[in-house]
């Protein structure tokens, strides 16, 4: 990102695509698969939009495994259910390839059930997650965890429940920061002046505790950011 000529959306876009692209590849060629986790708002059609025709087969999108950074206890055909949007957005991943959240359960049961998903899913890739595709809400949430919840401090787990969101609707199910941070490599996607307060609070204010800047690990960190998300940072040109 530079100061003089700051990306637009279809920037992020393109450039968040290319990420998910080269990380699919690069983990395909090195482990012979890919485990990826994506959110759900914003985030599948940021990224899906980017993706150039052809380059999903490329990427050796038949191979890979999807898991939902977080989900929205609903129907998985509510409008509401990331499990529908990630489909939906990727035509080109079968069915058994995106593991839904069981929603038919209750919130405990639904946990139970993702936990072993996810538990199985990554003991493919060496235990971790090769990626996780992050949205950022103006609070500063990511998946669905959220500033000062108890959900912050789990551990020892990698899929946690929510019954109190903030964010509708109340009951959710999402991965822990200590999954999410031990995952290869993660990418937030963010566009939109609603967000430029928070990403100026992550990136600035020393000691940030925003569930967004409480992301990070071993792995590598991205950030795709556009103009507006941008607008309120004083360095941005250092992004
Ligand atoms: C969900 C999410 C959530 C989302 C952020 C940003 O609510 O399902 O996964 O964490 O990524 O709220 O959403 P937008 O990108 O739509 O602003």
């Amino acid at each position: 990102m530079s100061a003089k000529k700051p990306p637009h959306v279809g920037d992020v876009s393109r450039r968040a695509a290319a990420h998910l692209l080269q990380a699919a590849s690069a983990s395909l060629s090195a482990r012979g698969e890919f485990v990826v986790a994506l959110s759900g708002g914003s985030l599948p059609k940021l990224l899906a939009g980017g993706v150039g025709e052809g380059e999903l087969e490329k990427a050796g999108v038949g191979r890979w495994t999807v898991l939902l950074a977080d989900e929205r206890m609903v129907a998985l055909d509510d409008e509401e259910s990331n499990y529908r949007l990630v489909r939906e957005c990727f035509p080109g991943l079968g069915e058994e390839q995106v593991l839904a959240v069981d929603v038919g359960a209750d919130v405990g049961g639904a946990v139970r059930d993702y936990e072993a998903k996810v538990g199985e899913a990554v003991a493919k890739s060496g235990g971790v997650f090769d990626a996780v595709y992050l949205g950022l809400g103006p609070d500063g949430h990511t998946a669905s965890l959220f500033p000062g919840h108890e959900l912050l401090g789990v551990e020892g787990v990698n899929v946690a429940g929510i019954w109190d969101s903030p964010k509708p609707p109340k009951e959710r199910v999402t991965l822990t920061l200590g999954c999410i941070n031990q995952a290869r490599q993660i990418a937030f996607i963010c566009t939109g002046e609603g967000k430029k307060e928070v990403v100026r609070s992550i990136f600035e204010d020393e000691g940030c505790r925003l569930p967004g800047a409480l992301v990070g690990g071993e792995g590598e960190l991205d950030w795709f950011v556009d103009e507006g998300a941008a607008s309120a940072m004083r360095n941005a040109a250092k992004m």
